[in-house]
């Protein structure tokens, strides 16, 4: 299909595009110029509870908090083709229609643009001179997907045209919906009231919700049938409603309810008509159900309507949209001398950011929304790149799922959002989880200097009289480890660690039994150097703030644990040219130069130098080279090598998947960061920032085609060196990746990280980069500064001023609030 950009279009790409798109930084926005994009490349709106992800052709869904439990349009994930199904329009002249996202209906369009911004996506389309420009977005604070959608006769005669909505309703409960259809059938019920179709399914019963889709005009019909609009025997790209050019104004009773509008009207010569549409949730309280009458209470539904229902107001929730995330950026802002890297840190990485604090690892494209709640450990670690950004949620989500722990420090490994109950439906005994928590207070309580939120009463396994101070949380969590160590001194790896995939305590036979809620065996013996090191690097903290809290006895009482796993680690851990990764359940080494495959893992170096273990002998450097040598490939660090060729029932999942897949020689992209900054600690900025660049989408959009998935956030694996498709991304979007690199790029890298008492600065950078400016928030102040590099180091920070004012060593004060304040840092 042949797509020209119209010389129309006001915006000119800024930079060299690629035959998919490009990044339009002045409105961060990626441009996506063909709707044939290697996958489907989405967005996320919204910011607080009411979500919709949006392709670049339109396809997509919507939810209110969890996308199990308040799923309001149906989704058929791996559907074919791919992507069919979303929240679709229909324009239609004479006997010829097409959508402006290109689909459902797929006509050719003259002109295409599809520009994902930052919490709404534009649509820019033109056909038979009819140009169609289509905004959504969810307005802040709002339960309401708003569309508005303008179209325009650049022709000089009168057009008569159609539009046609169309949404799909999701019975609610979307594991339910796609499964119990001998009930299903029977209980779908809709209303229509003039421009507004309610969706009311269970309503009667049960549900004090409804959704309904809106439109600020007239209509001239509508279809609430699935089979009434589409025809029983159709896809969404030729409904016979549309075809036929008339609306059935169905009902349905059961079946599969949708919601479409259907609107007839002229466009005079250079004219332009505007409309918009409101897809909203509504909640009533028991006693509000109702009307007098027994009808349904539609009061918050048309006032929710009424918000939106003209181009000001649409214009004023957009510009309120734009202000809210230009105020969240601002919080880091690089100027530096790759455009790459301020894409990166600027935009697309903070935002990826947020999406995963939101969404954890639930609902994407490749994470159907059915599966998995908020994480434990995945959340905790997705507050790293958020914490700078949106302080008081981050304090609250670190309240949640700390409420999800035991008393002994274990947890569950999930929480559903709409309950924030922890479960165990995707496993438990996860020995790394605990020490997850750590990491998060921590980085929350150095960027706020919040040390209040210690004090906060926080319950044991969702029971709350079993509450304890956050800090006894903390205490719980990091003796975990203590009361769980194995043979070697080294901690038991339960379940599997951060690499869930390494099931040492699985032992599976059984093809129907999951690696991840199944362990046959004790587990006694197996143990993890990967926990290890997360155990000093964490814990290190936890005895500053132990310190820092004047608790001298628990300081040193933890530190004495941190010398003898360091010891444990120095006798056991180290294989002669880098770190071991594990004992099995046998007690023999994985990771290490006596297995045949398997014999170099990724995580323990990243977290053992993490940790300071070998910075001062020189093993931290040796394991460095050897990742260098043996993992390290074009595009990213690979997890494990040689990948392993057969299953090995003791060790798990991580050898099922054939090599170079996933957790078996993938490029696992969280990983990567950990090697990233164990480099910048041993003062090798030119790797670090070269292992940076192979994976920051904004330095791999130009293998666009080959990596797949979207240019402008990380995906969660990259297939690995030895794989039969390397370079190609599977898992976009929802992965710790996001919140690492993010960590690494701005704390490491460019080196300027909280700490307990002010702004540390310490860079660790390419010697060939001369410098860079940063603007940074931190707590309430605002700092602005300035490195140079003219002597071309990489590290050490030979002079700083403040104001004007030369100041000894390289700790930034904090500031007053408000204060401003400009500082020269001068490496050497
Ligand atoms: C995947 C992991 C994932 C786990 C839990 C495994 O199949 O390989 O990456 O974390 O499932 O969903
Ligand atoms: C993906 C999971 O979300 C994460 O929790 C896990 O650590 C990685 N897979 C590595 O296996």
């Amino acid at each position: 299909m042949k797509i020209t950009t119209s010389k129309k279009m006001p915006e000119k790409p800024p930079n060299k595009q690629t035959e998919f798109g490009y990044f339009d930084d002045e409105h961060k926005e990626y441009v996506i110029i063909d709707p044939k994009t290697p996958y489907p490349w989405i967005n996320y709106l919204g910011n607080d509870g009411f979500y919709s992800l949006i392709s670049n052709t339109t396809g997509g869904y919507t939810f209110y908090k969890d996308a199990k439990f308040r799923r309001l349009t149906r989704y058929r994930y791996n559907n074919v083709p791919v992507d069919s199904g979303g929240k679709y329009f229909y324009i239609r002249e004479g006997g010829c229609v097409w959508s402006p996202g290109w689909k459902p209906a797929q006509a050719p369009l003259d002109q295409y643009q599809c520009r994902h911004g930052l919490g709404y996506s534009r649509f820019l389309s033109s056909k038979r001179q009819v140009h169609c420009d289509l905004t959504c977005f969810v307005p802040l604070g709002t339960r309401a997907e708003v569309q508005r959608l303008r179209l325009s006769n650049r022709t000089e005669a009168p057009k008569k045209l159609q539009l046609y909505s169309l949404l799909e309703w999701c019975l609610w409960n979307a594991e339910d919906d796609m499964t119990n259809f001998q009930r299903n059938f029977s209980t779908g019920e809709v209303e229509v009231d003039g421009s507004h179709i309610y969706h009311k399914t269970e309503y009667r019963e049960r549900r004090d919700h409804y959704a309904f889709y809106s439109v600020n005009s007239e209509i001239q019909g509508f279809d609430t049938d699935r089979e009434a609009f589409l025809g029983l025997y159709n896809g969404f790209e030729a409904p016979e409603a549309v075809t036929r050019g008339r609306a059935g104004n169905s009902i349905a009773h059961g079946w599969s309810p949708i919601a479409s509008h259907f609107l007839e009207f002229e466009l005079g010569p250079g004219e332009t008509k505007e409309w918009i549409f409101v897809l909203g949730y509504v909640e009533n309280p028991a006693g509000e159900k109702w009307t007098a009458d027994g009808g349904l209470n539609k009061t918050r539904a048309l006032q929710m309507a009424a918000d939106f229902d003209s181009g000001e107001k649409v214009t004023r929730a957009l510009a309120a949209l734009a202000d809210y995330w230009q105020n969240l950026l601002d919080a880091y802002q690089i100027s530096g001398p790759d455009t790459r890297l301020n894409r990166m840190v600027n935009i697309w990485n903070q935002y990826q950011c947020m999406v995963t604090f939101n969404f954890s690892r639930s609902a994407s494209f490749f994470e159907s929304g059915i599966g998995r709640g908020m994480g434990f450990r995945d959340s905790n670690q997705d507050l790293l790149g958020v914490v700078h950004m949106i302080p008081e949620r981050a304090r609250e989500r670190i309240l949640d799922i700390a409420a999800t722990q035991f008393e002994d420090g274990s947890a569950y490994h999930q929480y559903q959002p709409l309950t924030k109950r922890g479960n165990a439906a995707i496993g438990k005994n996860f020995n790394d989880d605990p020490l997850w928590l750590i990491q998060s207070t921590l980085a929350y309580i150095k960027e706020t200097g919040d040390f209040d939120i210690l004090e906060e009463s926080v319950p044991f396994d969702n029971d709350p009289a079993k509450a304890n101070s956050l800090f006894a949380h903390l205490t719980a969590s990091f003796d975990h480890v203590v009361n769980n160590l194995g043979p070697h001194g080294l901690p038991l790896i339960g379940r599997a660690d951060w690499n869930d995939c390494l099931n040492l305590n699985c032992f599976s036979q059984d093809p129907n039994e999951s690696f991840q809620t199944t362990e046959n065996r004790a587990g006694e013996v197996a143990e993890s150097v990967m926990i290890a090191g997360m155990f000093i690097a964490f814990g290190r903290d936890y005895v500053a703030l132990c310190r820092h809290r004047g608790h001298t006895e628990e300081a040193e009482r933890a530190e004495r644990h941190l010398q003898a796993m360091a010891t444990a680690i120095d006798r056991h851990g180290w294989d002669g040219d880098w770190f071991l990764r594990a004992y099995d359940a046998a007690g023999k080494p994985i990771g290490s130069h006596a297995n045949r495959q398997g014999r170099i893992f990724i995580e323990p170096q990243g977290f053992c130098i993490m940790a300071g273990v070998g910075l001062d002998d020189g093993r931290a450097r040796t394991a460095l080279d050897s990742v260098n040598k043996l993992l390290a490939y074009e595009h990213g660090i690979v997890l494990n090598y040689p990948a392993y060729t057969q299953y090995h029932p003791e060790y798990g999942e991580i050898s099922t998947y054939p090599q170079g897949y996933k957790e078996n020689g993938g490029v696992f992209c969280h990983s990567n960061p950990w090697i990233m900054i164990a480099e910048t600690l041993v003062g090798n900025g030119d790797r670090a920032f070269d292992y940076y660049t192979r994976l920051a989408p904004a330095f791999r959009e130009k293998h666009a085609a080959l990596h797949k998935t979207e240019p402008y956030v990380y995906a969660q694996m990259i297939a690995g060196k030895e794989a039969a498709t390397p370079g190609q991304a599977k898992n976009s979007w929802l992965t710790g990746t996001a919140a690492w690199n993010y960590y690494a790029v701005t704390q490491f890298i460019l080196g300027v990280r909280p700490t307990f008492d002010g702004l540390l600065i310490d860079p660790c950078i390419p010697a060939a980069m001369k410098g860079f400016q940063i603007t940074r928030k931190f707590r309430g102040a605002t700092y602005e500064i300035s490195v140079a590099n003219p002597a071309g180091v990489s590290r050490g920070v030979q002079q700083m001023w403040v104001d004007g004012t030369a100041v000894a060593g390289n700790l930034l004060p904090v500031f007053a609030p408000r204060s401003y304040h400009r500082v020269e840092v001068l490496l050497g």
